[in-house]
């Protein structure tokens, strides 16, 4: 392990020397003065006094070499439709739209609020904010309007840009009755609402003045060209929210130099994916895989991307390969869960193409178990790596890194720390180092790498409290997470620290859940616990007390008032934040202090033991979970 041992140390030792070398792999409108700034721990500040421009890098900077060659590969099955952007096109378009916000008064450092689908219109969206210096914020088109409406009024932007409707699983979800009813709940609606008419749903309304047609608006600007705003490095790129321990999500903030450099670096070294190649996420671009790896990572590293708007099952089980197959894909990118989703298909439509030029599948986004990893390595005869990161980072903490040392992949292991990040695995007591093969807190000694987050927008003072404050007199970063390396310096992630869940790859926080069920107003007290599932990885479930025990006299009555509390959390927070069930009780296991007992609710659940339970209120609650439990498994 020569070479990684060797790359890893010097990028930790010596990070100035090594990220300044980095940052060779973008392009730069004016050099930097200093490569780190860490005057004011933990907030890092990268390339100090240098200038660019992300959308200058992921799009014009490519067009002398590579301007005929694909950069978007846009395929829908959910609309049956196939689109492919060269890097010339894709410039066309986003000095169109960039245009188009400018016309509307966007300027540097403004927001842009984009609730959309993965269609190439949203990457157009993404690119000609930040070519603006306009910051972007990306609503995951799933969330309802209670959330949509929070992230408004956090982000307070100018503009917000959507669409007529997404579709899953040929089922239309229309956006703009959510959109409206976030604008009726925000405190600062944006001014303009540009909608990208899909012509899915035919029934949309236009509010006059406020709403503005995508098509109209872009025939406009055919011949557009914005020149591009240059940042300072550290100037912000976007913002993107994330669930955590409290019920309010936060604003991660990117910068601009850092996010290029590290995505870029990432791109070389972790993913081994070279330009020219083809690249392809399965996410969305509502979330943080969506924004490193189908927008940025690709297009600065001058790949084309497959955009994919659908499922790895419709119209077959066979459709991702196809996609691979034809479109000449070297890496790929996707999530535990839809591997365990493609493992209950028949093998043969793993073998139906020919998929030899991928080099590699990477997941991420939540455990990999040993069985689903064997699984597909076996089953498509390619390197499938595991690997570890956030929200926060931005990019890999814990990787098999092909572009520096192809290493043997343990089953069950995301291998090893990623270069720049000083990863550290501390005992929750004392914050001493843990030995291997003891289960301690993933942390990051700072100043945390390139590309990571740099706050929460708006709020610094929440951006150390939360990551910054696990350990006394320490100031670590704290991923939330636990692990363990073994002898060889193999990691292994062990769950969550903190009420965070992760259903089907998807960040959910307890607390926010929490907070959607009780919005109904039967419901006095809720807890909320992410409990195993061999498909999704977890699915929340709820325990909840009404005020009028009458409303769930009856079964029947009892399962309508199930159903009317699940439907109020896909108004409040989107169906992805569902329960799998909520379980009425009369008494919530509680501390004498009056905390909730949801570890131990969760290992009751999950049929382990409970542990410690001496601190308890009242064990006649732990009862009626048991009793709760015990129904449910006899259904
Ligand atoms: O708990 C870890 C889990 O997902 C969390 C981050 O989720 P999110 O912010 O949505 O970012 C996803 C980026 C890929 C982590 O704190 N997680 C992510 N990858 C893994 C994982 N758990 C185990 N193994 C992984 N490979």
């Amino acid at each position: 392990m020569a070479g990684y041992r060797e790359f890893y140390r010097r990028s930790i030792e010596d990070p100035a020397g090594f990220w300044g070398e980095q940052a060779s792999l973008i392009d730069w409108h004016k050099p930097w003065t200093r490569v780190l700034d860490y005057s004011r721990p933990p907030f890092a500040r990268w390339f100090v006094g240098g200038e660019t421009n992300l959308c200058h890098n992921a799009v014009d900077r490519h067009l002398a070499a590579r301007g005929g060659q694909p950069a978007l590969i846009y395929v829908s099955t959910e609309v049956d439709e196939q689109k492919i952007y060269t890097f010339r096109e894709l410039h066309t378009e986003v000095n169109r739209v960039a245009a188009m916000l400018r016309s509307l008064g966007v300027s540097k450092g403004d927001r842009v609020l984009i609730y959309m689908p993965t269609i190439p219109e949203a990457i157009f969206a993404m690119l000609a904010t930040v070519r603006i210096g306009a910051i972007h914020s990306v609503v995951f088109g799933g969330f309802a309007a209670a959330s949509l409406a929070a992230r408004i009024d956090d982000a307070q932007p100018k503009v917000m840009i959507t669409a007529d409707a997404g579709m899953r699983m040929g089922k239309a979800i229309r956006y703009k009755p959510l959109v409206d009813e976030a604008l009726r709940l925000s405190r600062s609606p944006p001014r303009n609402v540009v909608i990208f008419d899909r012509r899915i749903d035919r029934s949309i309304s236009r509010s006059p003045g406020r709403d503005l047609d995508y098509a109209e608006l872009h025939a406009r600007h055919m011949d557009a060209q914005v020149p591009v705003v240059w940042l300072e490095s550290n100037e912000p790129s976007y913002i993107l929210y994330t669930s955590g321990t409290t019920g309010r999500a936060k604003g991660v903030q990117r910068d601009t130099g850092g996010h290029a450099v590290g995505l870029v670096a990432s791109m070389k070294y972790v993913y081994d994916a070279r330009p020219g190649e083809t690249y392809w996420a399965t996410s969305d671009i509502g979330w943080v895989v969506g924004h490193s790896y189908i927008v940025y990572g690709p297009l600065l590293n001058g790949m084309a991307s497959v955009v994919y708007e659908g499922v790895p099952v419709r119209p077959d089980p066979a459709i991702w390969w196809k996609i691979v197959h034809e479109h000449k894909v070297t890496v790929m990118f996707s999530s535990p869960t839809a591997i365990r989703v493609l493992k209950k298909q028949d093998p043969a439509y793993l073998r139906k193409y020919d998929v030899s030029n991928l080099r590699y599948l990477f997941l991420a986004g939540e455990p990999l178990d040993e069985s689903t990893h064997r699984w597909i390595a076996d089953a498509l005869g390619r390197p499938v790596i595991d690997h570890y990161w956030q929200t926060e980072t931005g990019w890999p903490i814990l990787a098999g890194m092909p572009g520096i040392e192809k290493t043997p992949v343990k089953y069950g292991s995301p291998s090893f720390p990623v270069f720049g990040y000083d990863l550290k695995l501390l005992r929750e007591s004392d914050a001493a180092e843990a030995a291997p093969g003891e289960k301690a807190v993933v942390a990051i000694e700072p100043p945390l790498p390139p590309g990571c987050m740099t706050t929460v927008w708006g709020d610094d003072e929440r951006f150390v409290n939360t990551y910054f404050t696990s350990f006394r007199d320490k100031l670590v970063y704290s991923t939330f997470d636990w692990g363990m390396r073994d002898e060889q310096g193999y990691h292994y992630i062990l769950g969550r620290t903190d009420d965070v869940i992760n259903v089907a790859g998807h960040r959910l926080g307890t607390r926010e859940i929490e907070e959607a069920v009780q919005a109904h107003p039967n419901i006095a007290e809720v807890a909320v616990v992410g409990v195993a599932d061999s498909l999704k990885g977890q699915l929340p479930l709820a325990f909840a007390v009404v005020k009028d025990g009458s409303r769930i006299a009856t079964p029947e009555a009892c399962a309508a008032h199930e159903k009317e509390v699940m439907e109020t959390v896909d108004k409040q927070l989107g169906a992805i934040a569902r329960p799998a069930r909520v379980l009425f009780v009369t008494l919530l296991p509680k501390t004498r202090s009056g905390k909730l007992l949801r570890r131990a609710i969760q290992a009751l659940a999950e049929g382990r033991d409970p542990g410690d339970l001496t601190s308890i209120e009242d064990p006649g609650a732990l009862e009626q979970i048991r009793a709760a439990i015990a129904g449910l498994r006899k259904e």
